[in-house]
């Protein structure tokens, strides 16, 4: 590990303050597929004690002035930037993308500290005209408590700091569970977090087996929020087991993001915003575009230049550069991928570009381009999440509106036309949590992030972001003499 501060390695957990617990589940490299370090797998006990000291933590931090909270945040967020070039390295060496979008992850994840670090002055009550003379109403809002954050694989520092800045800006304390193939950008996070002096119990990272560790957090009282992102069949599981202890649920879930382009769109436009939201992180992202629709008098002309960019993509280790993918993050990824296109190539869709495993070996894949697909395939019907762009075919916009919409997913979609009376119209209809309109980059930390139907429930960004960690307290001052 050729980091430039190696103490930004660590491989024991962090609770109270404490770095704690034994290697002992490797984590690995997939580009080479070889163990880069090991971390703890903490026992259900040992999360319940993480989760005490947040409660107990959460007495003094939930008391301090925004301004204190934020204070702790601009030295941690100087600290992360200090070191971006150890952290973007760390994301590339245990997640794969190219150093180049490890970097730009980097910068996304601070953007959202420094977002939280002011909105926590703004987390503005409100006054409400009362119902007798004699009366005032207030309301007020109030931290939550000991927040659960449950992170995925794909983003291993973005997805953190999307939840840990709204909770701990609002004076909210954390147990953080990285995902078991991510774990060391988490636990370098919380190592610059310590030396930004966050006091002890504010923020811990527990690591170890999800399913013991989910169970601990689901069922313990202390914890008020789980905020959650990853598949949606592991929501509809972390929405059953907090059932019991009626928790709060911020949950983003998994997408199935149509892509529609008519023939007046701005064709060279249109292809940079699928290139984007399609082989950015390897198609690893729940935003990326999974069916694309394309009119049926551009269908042709599409599928060649779409080919043509994706034969351009350099494939190999992102620590390597000029290199645009890397890996995937398992065998069990690359596996279900070549099944969903295997599926759909016996259905009638055909490879037009890529389509196997590259020669490279390991997780490596081919970026592919399939045509002919239809919405009943298995590759239009599941969220890929892998390099793979499905391309169907339209001829109008009723018509392509009804198939976009035919999914339980919510997430993102995009539409790509000059005409704006039409993409008014479409991104109205379109039953999605967020519309990208002639733009395949959705993510900012200054929009609301989130889905409609089975892709979650709540918003991540911007000041809706941080509703969910406060509670709202009505005041009723009666008695009031003048
Ligand atoms: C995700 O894939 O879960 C997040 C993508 C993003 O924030 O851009």
């Amino acid at each position: 590990m050729k980091l430039q501060d190696s103490s930004l390695l660590r491989e024991q957990a962090y609770v109270d303050g404490q770095w704690v617990g034994c290697p002992s589940l490797p984590v690995f490299d997939p580009a080479t597929g070889s163990r880069i370090a090991s971390v703890p797998s903490l026992q259900r006990e040992d999360v319940k004690h993480a989760i005490r000291c947040a409660g107990a933590a959460f007495c003094s931090w939930s008391r301090l002035l925004a301004g204190e909270r934020a204070g702790f945040l601009r030295l941690w967020i100087d600290l992360i930037r200090k070191n971006k070039e150890d952290l973007a390295f760390l994301i590339t060496c245990e997640q794969g993308k190219p150093l180049s979008e490890s970097r730009d992850e980097v910068d996304y994840g601070v953007s959202f500290l420094e977002f939280y670090a002011e909105e926590a002055k703004r987390l503005y009550g409100e006054t409400i005209p009362p119902f007798r003379r004699s009366s005032r109403i207030v309301v007020t809002k109030e931290p939550l408590g000991v927040v659960a954050a449950i992170t995925p694989w794909n983003f291993p520092m973005a997805m953190i700091t999307r939840k840990i800045a709204p909770a701990l800006a609002a004076g909210c304390t954390v147990v953080c569970k990285p995902a078991i193939e991510t774990p060391l950008t988490a636990l370098a996070l919380v190592a610059l977090a310590e030396r930004a002096g966050i006091p002890p119990g504010v923020f811990n990272v527990v690591t170890g087996d999800a399913v013991q560790i989910g169970i601990e957090l689901t069922a313990n009282p202390l914890v008020k929020l789980i905020a959650f992102t990853g598949s949606t069949a592991v929501g509809k599981l972390l929405m059953n087991q907090s059932a019991s202890s009626v928790k709060r649920l911020l949950l983003e879930l998994g997408g199935n993001a149509p892509f529609i382009i008519f023939p007046d769109a701005d064709i060279d436009s249109a292809l940079s915003g699928v290139m984007f939201s399609k082989y950015r992180n390897m198609g690893q992202t729940c935003i990326s575009s999974n069916r694309i629709y394309v009119h049926e008098d551009i269908y042709e002309l599409f599928l060649e230049r779409l080919s043509y960019e994706v034969s351009k993509l350099k494939v190999g280790s992102g620590g390597l550069e000029g290199v645009d993918q890397g890996p995937l993050i398992s065998q069990s990824a690359l596996i279900r991928l070549e099944q969903q296109i295997k599926s759909s190539v016996d259905q009638g869709a055909q490879i037009v570009k890529g389509g196997c495993r590259h020669s490279l070996g390991g997780t490596f894949f081919e970026p592919t381009v399939l045509r002919d697909v239809r919405d009943e395939m298995r590759i239009a019907c599941e969220e890929i999440f892998g390099p793979v762009a499905p391309v169907l075919c339209f001829s109008d916009e009723a018509d392509v509106i009804a198939r976009a919409n035919a999914t339980r997913s919510g997430l993102a979609a995009y539409i790509y036309s000059c005409n704006l009376s039409r993409c008014w119209r479409m991104a109205e209809e379109l039953e999605f949590g967020m519309v990208g309109i002639n733009e395949g980059r959705l993510s900012t930390e200054l929009a609301p992030f989130g889905g409609t139907k089975e892709s979650g429930i709540g918003r991540e960004g911007s000041r809706y972001g941080i509703e969910d960690y406060v509670n709202l307290k009505y005041m009723l001052f009666g008695g009031l003499s003048h």
